[in-house]
């Protein structure tokens, strides 16, 4: 699967990433939302797959594609693929043209990704030095020491992702307390926690509360990476959300590990960047072409792919630069 279809998903999440970034700038997060998500589930179609949604953009009636459970790909005869989806992760940051929007999805085989209800999840991210030293219910100071110890510096060269909420500001001060640094995000803690498991991004753990399932697309990520997510769904106060949630199988009493949020044995993670950030630069529309980077990773064969492309516009003759 990840040998057949890696190339395949690549063509998925640029599509996305170009249609939307169309819209970069242009103040409709919803518009441009809608861009990525119909141009995914148009390039999905060719997919020579037997692909299910298992995350996506909500329920049948109230997303009209790549919902929960719709069938995408070629179908039968193809390899059956759970799909994670998030055409455009960080509607916002694509909406006012701010940085690290990317089309993003992940792909297994069948049962390889939890079903994570559309909840919030308290998540803690480290790349692979610190795997194993932190604990999301240790405290701040005792979780930066330990990612301080394992990458062999200060905790005053440590930056933390902070998703900039209300919801997090006994976090920040105990961050700030503990001497480390701080990248606050508006948006996209999906890209953060690929940032995380990346040298020379700068990001070296994400903490706070977010979407849980861009916790189980970050899973797939950083399996492939070899770093680590830890994380629990945060109870909804409506009880119907949280009893519809449990019917799910979703349990707000543990701590979800990363080949909890993804068992999957082969797995795929596709990313594209909309607008550039720490990870990957943003489309580029030069008249003539565009120009994607994207990220593909697989997990069996431990292949971590940085991929820049040119799309040439049919029939153009135009000089590609380096
Ligand atoms: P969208 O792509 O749906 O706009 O979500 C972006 C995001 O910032 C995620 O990265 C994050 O997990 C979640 O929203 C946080 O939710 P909230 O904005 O409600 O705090």
């Amino acid at each position: 699967m990840e040998a057949t279809l890696s190339l395949e998903f690549l063509r998925v999440v640029e599509q996305a990433a170009i249609a939307c970034a169309r819209s970069i700038g242009h103040g409709r997060r919803k518009h441009s939302d809608k861009l990525a998500v119909e141009a995914m589930r148009k390039a999905m179609e060719t997919v020579r797959m037997n692909g299910t949604i298992v995350i996506g953009e909500g329920e049948r009636d109230e997303a009209p594609m790549l919902y929960i459970g719709e069938k995408v790909g070629l179908g039968d005869g193809n390899p059956s693929v759970d799909i994670a989806v998030d055409p455009l992760e960080g509607t916002n940051l694509c909406a006012t043209g701010a940085p690290n929007a990317i089309a993003v999805l992940a792909a297994t085989e069948g049962g390889g990704l939890l079903h994570a209800p559309d909840l919030y999840m308290q998540k803690l991210v480290v790349g692979p030095a610190a795997k194993g030293k932190v604990h999301l219910d240790a405290p701040v100071h005792e979780n930066l020491a330990a990612i301080a110890k394992a990458l062999d510096r200060p905790i005053a060269e440590i930056t933390v992702s902070v998703l900039d909420r209300e919801r997090h500001a006994d976090l920040i001060a105990d961050i700030r307390k503990a001497g480390a640094r701080i990248q606050l995000i508006g948006d996209g803690d999906l890209s953060a926690a690929i940032s995380a498991a990346v040298s020379g991004t700068g990001i070296h753990c994400v903490m706070g509360t977010g979407g849980a399932p861009e916790g189980v697309l970050s899973a797939a990520a950083l399996k492939c990476l070899n770093g680590e997510i830890q994380g629990r769904l945060v109870v909804d106060t409506n009880t119907a959300s949280r009893e519809k949630a449990e019917a799910m199988g979703a349990r707000f009493d543990k701590i979800y590990t990363t080949d909890e949020l993804c068992p999957g044995k082969q797995i795929i993670f596709a990313a594209s960047g909309v607008t550039t950030g720490n990870l990957l630069d943003g489309v580029q529309f030069f008249g003539h072409g565009i120009r994607t980077k994207s990220l593909i990773l697989t997990y069996t064969d431990r292949k971590v792919r940085f991929i820049d492309t040119v799309h040439v516009h049919e029939g153009e003759d135009i000089t590609i630069r380096f």
